[in-house]
């Protein structure tokens, strides 16, 4: 029999709904001993709530008051997607609940409140939290994380990271509150993007010690729903030069976060060169790897290597199929899964991003925007 993890879901916007869609393709997971199930929905967008009444016949509660949920005993764990603002609040609340909790990045919308929220998890260590990242899960992003954990680069020589958006390039793109600072936070693009390529460094120990932060405003009004310009105060585009203080030594790790980069939809890329090694993967070729091994007086030669789609999780689609979005934010909520029940004895080790990861996100970020406002390098 497999193990039941009733999940309520707060928020009933785009994240709410892919969660759900998520979960309604678990049979695509071989061999998994878990079946999350959705118990009940939170928002205050009426549609949303319907949306969810409608396609999940078994739900049992749909509420207005998110706290509502938080009172059921047959509710295990919350998946939280709402805008930054609310998230110190509502992650409070929920952890103190004893509900176990998979939020939405950046984790709080600033340094303070990702501190409440890691507060409230050490007053409760039963809570099992999580933050989402599931970009990490594509194959060719799972091995450069085995790369990693297998010590191949050498002594890493540079790292480049980054997640390109270009929708914004549009002028008339109304505006929502993404990009609005009270209900996104000072961070802008980075708190938006940021997680998503901070994981895998991050879990590998690559944590900047010093960051020079470019950061740009590029379109500074935006058109409400009915046509009137409002100001649109969050950075557009940043551009994070860190150093990372290495054991083999130090070495540049340039981030670039960006809702501007005209052309690019939704790419999302890491790449680490070493001495030893070199490797490199982004979402643009979706099943490619590139790799280069390198021995002194050996020709340098990249090759590259199809991947399929050979996930963290085995599906039934099998290795020979295409791997997408939908599929990485599967696997990341089977992580998420995994890790609940099984803790460290999950069944493959990269688990989603730590409450402690996002602690060092949002310290970078900080430091990025002291940076920016000094016009310094700034230490973190
Ligand atoms: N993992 C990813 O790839 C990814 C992508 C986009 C957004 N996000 C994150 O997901 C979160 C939500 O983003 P989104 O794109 O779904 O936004 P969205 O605007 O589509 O949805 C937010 C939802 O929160 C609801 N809400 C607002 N106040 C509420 C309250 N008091 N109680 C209950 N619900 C309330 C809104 O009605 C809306 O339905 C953010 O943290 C964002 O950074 C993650």
């Amino acid at each position: 029999m497999k193990q039941e993890i009733r999940f309520g879901i707060i928020g009933t916007g785009m994240m709410g709904r892919e969660f759900a869609a998520a979960l309604s393709r678990w049979l695509e997971l071989l061999d998994v001993d878990h079946t999350p199930r959705i118990a009940g929905v939170a928002g205050t967008n009426p549609a949303g709530v319907e949306w969810f009444r409608s396609n999940l016949p078994g739900l049992r509660y749909a509420v207005s008051d998110y706290r509502e949920l938080l009172d059921k005993a047959d509710i295990d764990a919350i998946y939280c997607a709402t805008p930054h603002h609310l998230h110190a609040e509502m992650y409070t609340a929920i952890i103190q609940s004893g509900k176990h909790l998979l939020g939405e990045k950046p984790f709080g919308m600033d340094l303070e409140a990702n501190r409440r929220i890691l507060a409230a998890l050490q007053a409760n260590p039963q809570v099992f939290a999580r933050c989402t990242s599931q970009f990490t899960y594509f194959p060719g992003a799972q091995l450069l994380t085995r790369f990693l954990q297998e010590g191949r680069f050498g002594r890493i020589i540079e790292v480049q990271a980054g997640f390109l958006h270009s929708s914004d390039l549009d002028p008339r793109k109304p505006i929502n509150w993404k990009r609005q600072v009270q209900f996104c936070g000072e961070y802008g693009c980075m708190g938006d993007l940021g997680m998503h390529i901070l994981h895998i460094p991050l879990r590998y120990g690559l944590v900047p010690a010093r960051v020079h932060a470019l950061l740009s405003k590029i379109i500074p009004q935006r058109p409400d729903r009915n046509g009137n310009l409002l100001p649109c105060d969050t950075w557009d585009n940043a551009v994070l030069a860190c150093e990372v203080d290495g054991a083999a030594g130090t070495f540049p790790m340039l981030l670039s976060f960006k809702r501007i980069e005209p052309g690019e939809v939704n790419t999302w890329y890491l790449r680490i060169t070493g001495t030893q090694f070199s490797a490199e993967f982004s979402t643009k070729q979706p099943r490619t790897l590139r790799s280069m091994s390198y021995e002194s007086g050996k020709p340098q030669a990249w090759e590259q290597r199809d991947l399929g789609s050979a996930s963290a999780y085995p599906t039934i689609s099998g290795a020979n199929f295409e791997f997408g979005a939908g599929d990485a934010f599967l696997q990341m909520c089977a992580a998420f899964c995994d890790e609940l029940v099984h803790g460290k004895d999950m069944r493959q080790p990269f688990g989603c991003v730590t409450p402690e990861e996002t602690r060092l996100q949002h310290e970078l970020f900080t430091a990025a925007l002291h940076s920016q406002r000094e016009q310094i390098v700034a230490r973190l």
